[in-house]
């Protein structure tokens, strides 16, 4: 048996659709290109034109068909209306990455009632609603599914520096193991991604803002690799949470964070 050709074969994603938010920079990114490398038709949802057209551009040099969408996730109708788009020009949705987030850096005391409203919206309830349209979508085809929710290692810490953004991560996690139960009997599998710190915007001011330095400093030497994470060092994990290979996982926490959590 050509066991090289066995395995490519169990990670191949040739002929499915995945929808990827978020997919036009930093983790989102290298998740829809890794996707379309292994030969998935790839559609991403996000705000900035601009950085979805240089994603489109280099989702249609990998040979993949694929679609970039100016959609704001905090806005229902926009959603739903992407959703039904992606349907349309690539086909069903088999495989959905809810990987869209920001960040607000302000404790409870500070945070006001829109600014919670903002973060659960646009990192939780998009992800609710897109999961369930995607899992009404694969029922009904009766081909199964997956569903990869990128949470973060944020959702298992209290934290005075960002409470909505790992409150949002908690109730991901918490999203995942409830549609994993539930989904099931459909073949559909839901897991989650949990990055610890990555080498994106997300991540600047820690990186590059004077009065964290301490703390840039106390992080780095708690991760037992040493450094931050680079997006392509996330890639591989979300294929794998895409394809067949991880037919018999769901409701899991995948955490890659270079060993942060375990020291
Ligand atoms: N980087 C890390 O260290 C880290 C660690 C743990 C977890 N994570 C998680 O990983 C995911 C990706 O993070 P990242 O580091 O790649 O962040 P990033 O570089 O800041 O990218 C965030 C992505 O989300 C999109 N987005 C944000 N708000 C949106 C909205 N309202 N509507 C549509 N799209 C929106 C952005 O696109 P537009 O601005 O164009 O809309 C962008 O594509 C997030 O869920 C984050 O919480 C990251």
């Amino acid at each position: 048996m050509d066991t090289g050709s066995a395995s490519r074969r169990l990670f191949d994603l040739t002929g499915r659709v995945a929808l990827v938010t978020g997919g036009n920079r930093g983790l989102g990114r290298a998740i829809a290109l890794a996707l379309a490398d292994a030969g998935a038709a790839v559609a991403v949802l996000a705000r900035d034109e601009a950085k979805n057209r240089e994603t489109l551009d280099a989702l249609r040099a990998r040979d993949s068909r694929a679609l970039a969408l100016k959609t704001d996730l905090a806005d229902r109708p926009q959603v739903a209306n992407a959703f039904a788009t992606v349907e349309r020009e690539l086909g069903p949705v088999e495989i959905l990455v809810n990987n869209a987030g920001f960040a607000i850096l302000k404790g409870v005391l500070e945070q006001t009632d829109e600014e919670w409203d903002q973060v659960l919206e646009t990192n939780l309830t998009a992800a609710f609603r897109l999961s369930r349209m995607a899992a009404r979508s694969m029922a009904a085809r009766g081909r199964g599914g997956k569903i990869i929710n990128v949470s973060s290692i944020a959702g298992n810490f209290g934290t005075p520096v960002f409470p909505s953004y790992a409150v949002s991560k908690g109730g991901m996690q918490q999203l995942t193991r409830c549609l994993a139960v539930e989904l099931a009997p459909h073949n559909i599998q839901v897991n989650s991604l949990l990055p610890g710190w990555f080498t994106t915007d997300m991540t600047d001011w820690i990186r590059n803002w004077p009065e964290y330095a301490e703390a840039l400093k106390e992080m780095i030497q708690r991760t037992p690799r040493g450094r931050f994470g680079e997006p392509d060092e996330l890639a591989g994990a979300a294929v794998f949470l895409a394809s067949r290979a991880s037919d018999h996982m769901t409701g899991s926490d995948l955490v890659i964070d270079g060993g942060f959590s375990v020291r």
